[in-house]
């Protein structure tokens, strides 16, 4: 049993993991403050804080435990702790049953009940709320007022795909789209609030479908292409995209957009037609490959990103190697690799012949040499070529600036510059992961 606390005046959101969480972190900040809320200063304790949950990779859970152990104050008194995002969805009950000292578990989908949860926290009714209903939350949210000069903006939430090692489906739910006309005023008020790059997020932002202003039916690249109309936003991204989804429209429009930028995630998983079988990825090396190519012609210089896990349930010693052989051939300018991770509840977890700790360990090594290996490479190639950036912050030195290329790549500078600024930077010097660059 709880007793009642006084309610909390000032919060912290912690957000781990993806994209997604980041934003929804954002939201559930602006939700707070709207509540007449106010962040706490950095280094200040909060009075309430939200632990944004990963469930992705393994250790997610016993994470949260730690960090729920963490917040305890040297005199023994804790915040109003609350369990947000992924975690809190597959595993609310049990959090609830194991940690008193949290009193709110909300899942990704019902956030929007955030305060009055907290209310009810703080009056001594501990509160939980995972159901899943689609679309509610976001009319729920307050109007988005300021934003930094990069942006995110969830478009699609859910996954249909069932990979076999992953917990998305679950955690997340069905695939659905977000409104057009919605995303367009949401986009809006972004641009009016300082940002000149949005990123279009979802599990699978390619699959995004909606009905434009017009009453015809369009995918992303149709969103895009609207978004772009507007002349304060400069750059439009979207991540992370299923090869299966890639349209021909979307392809076309990274030839014809300029406002797209370069730069594509697209995760392959493995390098291996098995493998990718059994992971029930329902593309194979070959069609990857060929999409790449499809995407090559009309956008050369595109710079490509990945995830690839190692280790998936009976890989083998050449299995594996094809990954390698497959990520040598596309010479991807980042990517993100992880060992296998069995997830409670997916069909890989139960699957025979599980890899070794120590062979995956070796193998997630060799990759990732194989990565930094083409990801220096990339940004070396970049050296001598003049582009735009996009200032986002100071750097650490008096007078530098860093902002991103249109392949996301960091680039410092110094000069004359703001932040929010869009200045032209010859690329004079690269490392693993920034270049420098010199203003023109
Ligand atoms: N084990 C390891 N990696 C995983 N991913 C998803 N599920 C698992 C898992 N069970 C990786 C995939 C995905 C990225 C977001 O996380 O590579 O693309
Ligand atoms: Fe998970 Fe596969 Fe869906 Fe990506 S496409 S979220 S890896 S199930």
């Amino acid at each position: 049993m709880s007793s009642a606390a006084p309610s909390p005046k000032t919060f912290r959101v912690k957000s781990f993991g993806c994209q997604m969480n980041v934003y929804d972190g954002e939201r559930m900040a602006e939700l707070l403050a709207a509540e007449g809320m106010s962040a706490a200063a950095e280094g200040d304790d909060a009075d309430l804080v939200v632990l944004n949950t990963c469930h992705i990779r393994e250790k997610a859970t016993e994470k949260v435990y730690s960090d729920i152990g963490r917040l305890r104050r040297d005199d023994g008194s804790a915040p109003l702790i609350a369990v947000a995002g992924c975690v809190a969805q597959a595993e609310g009950e049990e959090i609830m049953a194991r940690a008193p000292s949290v009193k709110v578990v909300v899942g990704p989908q019902s956030y929007h009940r955030l305060p009055e949860m907290v209310a009810d926290a703080a009056a001594g009714k501990r509160a939980t709320e995972t159901d899943m209903p689609a679309e509610a939350k976001f009319a729920a949210l307050p109007k988005r007022r300021k934003s930094a000069p990069t942006a995110f903006l969830t478009v699609q939430e859910g996954c249909d795909k069932f990979c076999t090692y992953c917990v998305v489906p679950y955690t997340r739910g069905a695939e659905i789209s977000r409104p057009f006309a919605d995303l367009v005023e949401e986009a809006k008020l972004l641009v009016a609030g300082g940002a000149r790059e949005i990123t279009l997020l979802g599990q699978n932002v390619n699959a995004w479908t909606g009905e434009d202003d017009k009453g015809r039916t369009v995918g992303l690249d149709g969103l895009a292409r609207a978004l772009a109309a507007n002349p304060d936003l400069l750059r439009i991204r979207y991540t992370t995209s299923h090869p299966n989804d890639m349209t021909d429209g979307l392809i076309a429009a990274h030839g014809e957009l300029e406002k797209l930028m370069p730069f594509l995630h697209l995760p392959v998983q493995a390098g291996n037609d098995r493998v990718l079988k059994a992971m029930n990825r329902s593309h194979t090396v070959d069609s990857y490959m060929a999409l790449l190519e499809r995407i090559r012609a009309v956008r050369p210089d595109i710079a490509l990103s990945g995830d690839f896990i190692v280790g998936f349930p009976g890989e083998t010693d050449t299995e594996f190697e094809d990954t390698l052989r497959l990520v040598e051939q596309v010479a991807y300018a980042q990517a993100f690799s992880f060992k296998y991770s069995p997830r409670p509840g997916t069909p890989a977890a139960t699957m025979p012949d599980h890899v070794s700790a120590s062979v995956m360990d070796e193998r997630l090594q060799r990759l990732q040499a194989a990565i930094n290996r083409d990801q220096l490479a990339f940004n070396k190639d970049s050296v001598g070529k003049t582009c735009d950036v996009l200032v986002e912050r100071r750097g650490k030195h008096r007078g530098q600036w860093l902002g991103k290329s249109p392949w996301l790549q960091s680039v410092h500078f110094t000069g004359d510059a703001d932040i929010g600024q869009m200045v032209t930077v010859e690329l004079v010097d690269a490392g693993p992961n920034s270049l420098s660059g010199r203003l023109v």
